[in-house]
């Protein structure tokens, strides 16, 4: 038994702390806002699991593998698929209460399943649902602490994780010993030695901030992954972000559920036709990637104008019940959905990418693990199934725990990482496939408040930094549609960005924009580097899948792999 400290308090993050607990742990959990407030909280689909007669757990992987295009860790996929249907029963007895009908479970078709295997709470407030039972199970084991039966649990809340302490050399040999935590209450830089720990667990969630438009709170700045870079452990396959086709298209409100597409709703251009008949023999149905795409070329086909997601054939009845947390949104918008279709369009979602682990969560740093959306398992491939991202943090955040007591040997099965972008290579490298790249393949241009891709990158390059400028020049150049010239572009401009100043008393929003500038240098540099279409991520200027690409781009400071 030793001290464990968990960042993160999503469904990974909770699952650690209470897992961890148990084992007899001594545990911290950190959070950067209160409890509740997490990624996991704005879930609306549900979760994926094979836990119905007509589907098995060989059709999930298929179906997982399938969506991945060809970049899935196949071991990744076997466990998460294999592991999920015991997680989701952990969660009942967690207390949450999934949807049901007289004959069980209910369950939801959404994109890319060949099965309605989509468990659902509360309609449309799944992540609600088991945040609200996770955090009750966590303050439980808080409350217990000091009895026999579970390790001590101690909660700080409000409190930023900024770096990772490493004993050791800066990436061979090194040991994460602990973290350094921001109090945001007061901004007082807590002492290292209270967050010193004999594990590190990272459930620091996905980076949507790095984006104009997103579905995440804006707590997502991704501080795990950039700390987790910055200490040596690897990351890989940040080029795949994953945009979620049909986010309102009203600042400030939420992603409208691909169940709602399940249930039938359709989506039309401006002009009323369902242009996604001729994008895929499963249209709205049709991979995530692919329906955000072909929604992001309409709106360039139509001035930038939202596409509008069709939901009247549902009736009122229908949406009420399976649908509130969306009802109440659009209401509160103005709209009524029911009787009219609603304006959508993609914004940034889940990250495929992050801190490289095996099976067991362990990053390439002993001492370091990372579950759920800040973790690079393997198990999303190139695009990331709907719903297994939920199933992914309660499996993996389980595995962690119980690797804490395992004496594995590191297995780190993937190719060599690539040298430190951040060095005047970078910039070199950028300038010059700036001149090489040619120059007339470039996304189609979109304007308007939604609207992105403008061309080369050019926003944001005669400006200063500042998080807007990055959040504009992302979803301009590294977005739905990129192309080589506009992410050297946007290379040159993040280059060229002083990177804000994190020493003592630095305020939580220099160190998020710090974190957001590293991770934006190392996604945009992924972005040039992948030169071909994926998944998530398409290459106007390399518009299809080369078979020779077909493995992870893995980054590490320095470019040496920890041993
Ligand atoms: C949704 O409800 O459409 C989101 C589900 C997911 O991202 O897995």
């Amino acid at each position: 038994m030793g001290s464990v400290l968990v960042v993160g308090s999503g469904l990974a993050g909770l699952t650690a702390a209470v897992r961890a607990t148990d084992a007899g742990h001594d545990v911290t959990l950190v959070t950067k806002a209160s409890l509740p407030e997490s990624n996991t909280r704005h879930a609306q689909g549900g979760i994926a699991a094979a836990m119905f007669r007509d589907d098995s757990v060989d059709t999930h992987i298929l179906d997982t593998l399938r969506a991945g295009a060809g970049l899935c860790d196949a071991e990744a996929v076997r466990v998460l698929c294999a592991e999920g249907p015991a997680r989701v029963r952990d969660l009942i007895r967690f207390g949450v209460d999934f949807d049901r009908d007289d004959s069980g479970l209910t369950r939801g078709l959404e994109a890319a399943h060949s099965r309605s295997r989509v468990l659902h709470a509360g309609g449309d407030a799944t992540g609600a649902e088991i945040e609200a039972a996770l955090v009750a199970t966590v303050r439980a084991r808080a409350a217990a602490q000091g009895s026999a039966a579970v390790g001590r649990l101690r909660i700080l809340e409000h409190t930023m994780l900024t770096d990772l302490v490493v004993r050791g050399g800066r990436v061979v040999g090194a040991t994460v010993v602990g973290a350094g935590g921001l109090d945001m209450l007061d901004h007082r830089e807590l002492d290292h030695r209270v967050l010193d720990a004999d594990a590190v667990i990272l459930a620091t969630g996905g980076a949507g901030s790095l984006y104009r438009h997103t579905t995440n709170p804006a707590l997502a700045t991704g501080d795990g992954v950039a700390a987790a870079w910055r200490a040596g452990a690897s990351v890989a396959d940040l080029e795949f972000y994953q945009f979620h086709p049909t986010a309102l298209a009203i600042p400030g409100t939420p992603l409208v559920s691909e169940a709602v597409r399940g249930e039938g709703a359709v989506l039309r251009n401006a002009k009323g036709e369902r242009f996604l008949l001729a994008a895929h023999p499963d249209a709205e149905l049709g991979p995530r990637d692919v329906v955000a795409r072909a929604i992001a070329r309409e709106m360039a086909a139509q001035g930038g104008e939202p596409v509008l997601l069709d939901a009247t054939g549902l009736g009122r009845e229908l949406l009420e019940a399976r649908f509130p947390t969306i009802t109440e949104a659009c209401r509160a918008a103005g709209l009524d959905w029911a009787l009219e279709p609603i304006p959508v369009a993609p914004a940034a979602h889940y990250w495929m990418g992050g801190i490289v682990t095996d099976v067991w969560g362990r990053s390439s740093l002993p001492g370091l693990y990372a579950v759920g959306e800040a973790a690079r398992t393997g198990a999303h491939g190139a695009n990331r199934l709907a719903s297994n991202s939920l199933l992914e943090a309660a499996v993996f955040a389980d595995r962690a725990v119980r690797a804490l007591s395992l004496p594995l040997a590191p297995s780190d099965p993937l190719p060599d990482p690539l040298p430190d972008p951040f060095s005047e290579f970078d910039a070199d490298f950028a300038r010059h496939a700036a001149l090489a790249l040619p120059r007339a393949v470039t996304p189609p241009e979109m304007s308007g408040e939604f609207g992105g891709a403008e061309r080369d990158g050019e926003r944001g390059r005669a400006s200063g930094f500042s998080r807007e400028a990055l959040q504009g020049l992302m979803w301009e150049s590294a977005g739905v549609l990129r192309s080589g010239a506009g992410l050297a572009a946007a290379a040159v401009t993040l280059a060229g960005w002083t990177r804000p100043e994190t020493g003592p008393g630095a305020s939580v929003s220099a160190h998020e924009d710090a974190n957001l500038l590293d991770l934006a240098r190392l996604t945009v540099q992924a972005a040039l580097a992948r030169e071909e279409s994926r998944g998530a991520h398409h290459r106007v200027d390399f518009p299809s899948a080369r078979a020779e690409l077909a493995y992870p781009l893995v980054w590490a400071l320095g470019g040496d792999r920890a041993t």
